[in-house]
């Protein structure tokens, strides 16, 4: 049964509603922080959000870059300049690269901060905020900037629709940042991207297939990075020539685990499969392309 990757898309309602609130946060910022997923630089961003921004700049980050094979963000990170899109690859997580965020976000901003210096405006604040689809890491990088200025860990809420009044953290030497970020809804044209969310566990398990999702990421392991799969679970050669079924079949038996009659447990070795990929025990392994 292929899957329905419809089921990951947002109801228009909280669109409407997610995409106003942004725009209303937006106003108040002179740059909007994006975030995306290193291993799906594609998937993981909202290309809506441009028309959102209107003339706003923004500074692109790849978060999770931990866990993206370093070669391919390297690429994308070209790819991005090429399309005149500043970008940083980061790790909100261990706090990698998050020092640069704050001087290249002023580099942006250098001609609007010497036109505010003109107008007398010496010293004025530059304020921020953080979008990005759930998931991506938006908490964490709010954490991780204001841990970086000493004010330690951020109560952040992540809620689309929630409103309240903004709070502004004053992170580094000049800046403030909008405490609640901007969520952006999934927003794919192509099943493969929302295939591609699935993997990451950028949606819910619960209103996917698991087993077929696996079968589908063991699929895809077998093109992009082979090696990283026969290391990590200690197959052969000719194993890799199996089909998937029979692959996660393999896998299964090899961990011990066992379903009743002895035979292999593959609803549960497809969980395990899917959980050691998103955590990174599997490798560094991005799953799109620049050139796809
Ligand atoms: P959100 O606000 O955008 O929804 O995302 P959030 O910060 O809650 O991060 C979602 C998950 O991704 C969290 O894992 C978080 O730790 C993890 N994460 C965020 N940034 C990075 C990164 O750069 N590298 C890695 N490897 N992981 C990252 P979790 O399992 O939901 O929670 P926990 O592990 O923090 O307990």
């Amino acid at each position: 049964m292929a899957q329905e990757y419809s089921k990951i898309q947002w109801f228009p309602g909280h669109m409407a509603k997610a995409r106003r609130k942004i725009e209303e946060s937006i106003s108040k910022v002179d740059l909007v922080l994006e975030l995306c997923d290193a291993r799906i630089p594609r998937s993981s961003r909202n290309p809506m959000l441009r028309s959102m921004l209107r003339s706003k700049p923004r500074l692109l980050l790849l978060n999770k870059s931990d866990l993206a094979d370093p070669v391919q963000t390297a690429r994308w990170l070209s790819y991005f300049e090429s399309k005149r899109v500043s970008a940083l690859a980061i790790d909100a997580k261990s706090g990698k690269n998050i020092k640069k965020i704050l001087p290249g976000a002023r580099e942006i901003l250098s001609e609007r901060i010497a036109a505010w210096e003109n107008r007398g405006m010496v010293g004025r604040s530059i304020r921020i905020m953080v979008v990005g689809i759930p998931n991506v890491g938006k908490s964490a990088l709010i954490n991780a900037l204001c841990r970086g200025s000493g004010i330690g860990k951020a109560e952040v809420r992540d809620q689309p629709g929630v409103t309240r009044e903004n709070r502004w953290f004053t992170i580094g030497k000049g800046f403030d940042l909008l405490d609640t970020p901007g969520v952006l809804w999934h927003k794919f044209d192509d099943p493969r991207q929302g295939e591609a969310l699935a993997f990451t566990g950028a949606v819910n398990d619960e209103i996917i297939d698991t087993y077929e999702l696996a079968l589908h990421l063991l699929k895809k392991l077998l093109i992009l990075a082979p090696g990283k799969l026969t290391d990590r679970y200690k197959l052969s050669q000719e194993e890799l020539s199996l089909s998937e079924e029979a692959l996660l079949e393999t896998i299964a038996l090899r961990r011990g685990m066992l379903a009743s009659g002895a035979a292999a447990d593959t609803e549960r070795c497809a969980l395990m499969l899917l959980d050691e990929f998103r955590g990174g025990k599997i490798g560094q392994i991005t799953l799109e392309q620049v050139e796809e």
